[in-house]
């Protein structure tokens, strides 16, 4: 395993070979200790430390220092865009856009995401509207789209499902003939692409996340991107209070700037990127191998969609697979599920460990 990253993966390979082993069914649990899913990957430590030593020396902790222009940099380069807004999470990005795109009304989301994608729009008294998605890929179905659009709607918010592209065609076609603003939600899609095309250049700009559990982190962190010279001029203001010049400002503001740390963090863990993409491909044909392999063949024709084009996906569909395969097993697919992990010592909260039972056992 590459050095760089074998601090954050250096857990024992689990040794099942058959679902009749699993620790649920009586066999050793796969891991020793708790196995934390989306636990922090942290790049290199020592070039990590260096930065935040100079950060100190220098006395510049935040207000679009060195390191967060680094920072945009690279990522604006990254995702083939122009402009890159780095944010202190995406939660808040995704609210800059929306007032910086001027929604109102109603805005058309998805009924499958992450609660910030609808917030982002409710906390500014903007009616989230769900819409149903494709159960293939978990997206936005851009058919239903159509049918929800009212004369109160005034943009679309899809978001790319653990990293699995939307649709992007039929809703820039939808955007575009009914005259709404386009926003993507990709908290879950950085390096993710659409048909041969990263994501990052859709619609009128899109929101990356790089909280501690993304692949990439900068332990909290967002950033805005977009090809729009207009909106991330205007988006730059309204990130920093709205201060055009030292004592004026031009744009109703809100503080959601990142800081050099969070920056720090971001560069370390984009240089460990090559590296953590390659380990998912390895744990994605390491599950393709061992568990689609023994898993019903009505399962198996399951839709998979291969890298480069998402890279969390592919694992999520087979974790539904084997959800799946519990039920057929006449368990409730739910409390099966999280048995199954439990005992295996997966904890699959990002908090604390679930109660580990004695001997990894089922009574
Ligand atoms: C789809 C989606 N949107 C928005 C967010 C919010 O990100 P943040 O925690 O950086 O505010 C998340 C967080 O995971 C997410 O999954």
């Amino acid at each position: 395993m590459p050095k760089l990253i074998a601090e954050a993966y250096d857990t024992p390979e689990p040794a099942h070979a058959t679902l009749g082993r699993l620790a649920l069914l009586g066999g050793e649990p796969a891991f020793s200790e708790a196995l934390h899913v989306g636990r922090p990957n942290i790049g290199d430590r020592e070039k990590f430390e260096a930065r935040v030593r100079d950060i100190l020396d220098q006395r510049w902790l935040t207000n679009s220092g060195r390191y967060v222009q680094g920072f945009e940099r690279r990522i604006a380069k990254l995702v083939g865009v122009r402009h890159c807004i780095a944010t202190c999470n995406a939660t808040t990005a995704l609210e800059i856009s929306v007032r910086a795109l001027g929604m109102t009304g109603e805005v058309i989301v998805p009924s499958f995401t992450f609660v910030a994608t609808a917030h982002a729009l409710q906390w500014q008294g903007i009616t989230p509207v769900f819409c149903d998605i494709n159960p293939q890929t978990y997206n936005l179905d851009p058919r239903q789209v159509e049918e929800m659009i009212t004369e109160r709607t005034t943009g679309i918010i899809p978001v790319h499902v653990f990293g699995r592209p939307c649709d992007v065609e039929a809703l820039t076609r939808i955007a575009s003939e009914r005259g709404l603003k386009l926003l993507f939600d990709s908290a879950h899609a950085l390096g993710c692409s659409y048909r041969g095309r990263l994501i990052g250049g859709f619609g009128q700009a899109e929101v990356l996340c790089f909280h501690a559990t993304k692949f990439i982190n900068s332990m909290e962190g967002g950033a805005i991107v977009t090809n729009d010279d207009e909106l991330a001029r205007r988006i730059r203001l309204m990130k920093n209070f709205g201060f055009s010049q030292y004592d004026r400002t031009d744009e109703l503001g809100i503080n959601g700037k990142m800081t050099e740390v969070c920056a720090a963090m971001g560069l370390t863990s984009l240089e460990a990127m090559e590296e953590i993409v390659a380990i998912n491909h390895r744990n994605w044909d390491t599950y393709r191998e061992n568990l689609l392999a023994m898993i019903d063949s009505k399962i198996k024709g399951q839709k998979v969609v291969e890298a480069p084009e998402a890279h969390i996906a592919p694992v999520i569909d087979i974790m539904e697979a084997l959800k799946r395969t519990l039920e057929i097993k006449k368990k409730p697919v739910q409390a099966a599920f999280e048995a199954a992990s439990a005992d295996e010592a997966v904890a699959t909260e990002a908090e604390a460990p679930k109660k580990k039972r004695a001997g990894g056992k089922r009574g």
